[in-house]
């Protein structure tokens, strides 16, 4: 798809961080948008941001909830007609020792970044397959979803799973001659509101690592010290998906890292830790 003007684009998480970016670089491209986030304040400042005239359409979905993005759907496609380009962003994230880690932190973080990416896949992709236009699935996972980094492994495993889920929905497209592309994006550490997480996290899941602080820390400082901005990120998305590329990896170093882990399986060797400092 080489001109997005006046074509769909859905974000899930459009109300603060990546999310909100890549709506203001989808709206300097001339699209339509349908934005979703559970923070309503979130997505109202960012359609204050929008050019003016941009034809925008929010609504409140828990991407965790099957039902919830089902009617983000209809709503899209009675708005619009059509979805182009389909961002599955939301996330949230969780610190601590895998033996502490609780079923709360699972199954609030597998709710959000895995069946979060699941429900868009399921709700957009048939109704995209039935319009016919081309499209593209984005999905956001992480550079944590290539490595396995210490006190992460909630996160870690929610992020593999990305994009695992995305190659394999990248082979049934391309096996079938779609239209439809699919991308994943794995950044590295940028600042946003995901060290701040749990200012999202539903209190019947709220039962929290006990001893998540000292890692939560550690991810805190490494997000205050990013190196790329959300904007920065957004512009290297939106160049990769002109050029209809796949793995999305906008942080050289994550390359290098990711280089590292797919060597020391090759070579059936220990698991070097990504967070060591370079010997
Ligand atoms: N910031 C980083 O360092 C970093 C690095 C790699 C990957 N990511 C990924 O980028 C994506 C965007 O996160 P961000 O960094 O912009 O953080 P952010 O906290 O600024 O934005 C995340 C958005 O998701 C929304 N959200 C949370 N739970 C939700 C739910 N159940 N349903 C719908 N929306 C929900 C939040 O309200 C928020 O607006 C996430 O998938 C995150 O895992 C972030």
């Amino acid at each position: 798809m080489d001109d997005l003007n006046n074509r769909v684009a859905v974000i899930t998480g459009g109300g603060s961080g990546l999310g909100r970016e890549l709506a203001l670089r989808c709206a300097d491209a001339g699209m339509r948008l349908a934005l979703a986030d559970v923070d309503e304040a979130g997505l109202s400042e960012t359609v204050s941001l929008l050019p003016e005239g941009t034809d925008v359409v929010t609504r409140l979905v828990d991407v965790s909830k099957a039902d919830a993005v089902e009617a983000l759907a209809t709503a899209t496609y009675e708005r619009f007609g059509a979805a182009h380009l389909v961002f599955n962003n939301a996330g949230v994230a969780v610190s601590g020792p895998t033996w502490t880690s609780t079923t709360d932190d699972w199954n609030w973080v597998l709710g959000v970044n895995l069946m979060g990416v699941v429900h868009g896949i399921r709700s957009f992709v048939p109704r995209m397959l039935e319009g016919g236009d081309p499209g593209r699935i984005i999905n956001t996972a992480s550079l944590a979803g290539l490595t396995s980094v210490p006190g992460s492994s909630v996160y870690c495993v929610s992020k593999h799973s990305v994009v695992t889920l995305s190659e394999c929905l990248h082979h049934e497209l391309t096996a079938m001659q779609s239209k439809l592309g699919v991308s994943v994006i794995c950044p590295a550490f940028f600042k946003t509101g995901i060290a701040d997480s749990e200012r999202n996290r539903p209190a019947h899941l709220a039962d929290a690592n006990p001893l998540g602080e000292e890692y939560a820390q550690f991810v805190k400082a490494a997000i205050e010290a990013g190196r790329l901005s959300a904007g920065d990120i957004s512009r290297f998305v939106m160049d990769a998906i002109g050029e209809k590329r796949f793995y999305i990896l906008p942080h050289g170093g994550a390359i290098k890292q990711t280089e590292v882990r797919m060597r020391d399986i090759l070579e059936q060797r220990d698991p070097t830790n990504p967070m060591a400092p370079p010997a």
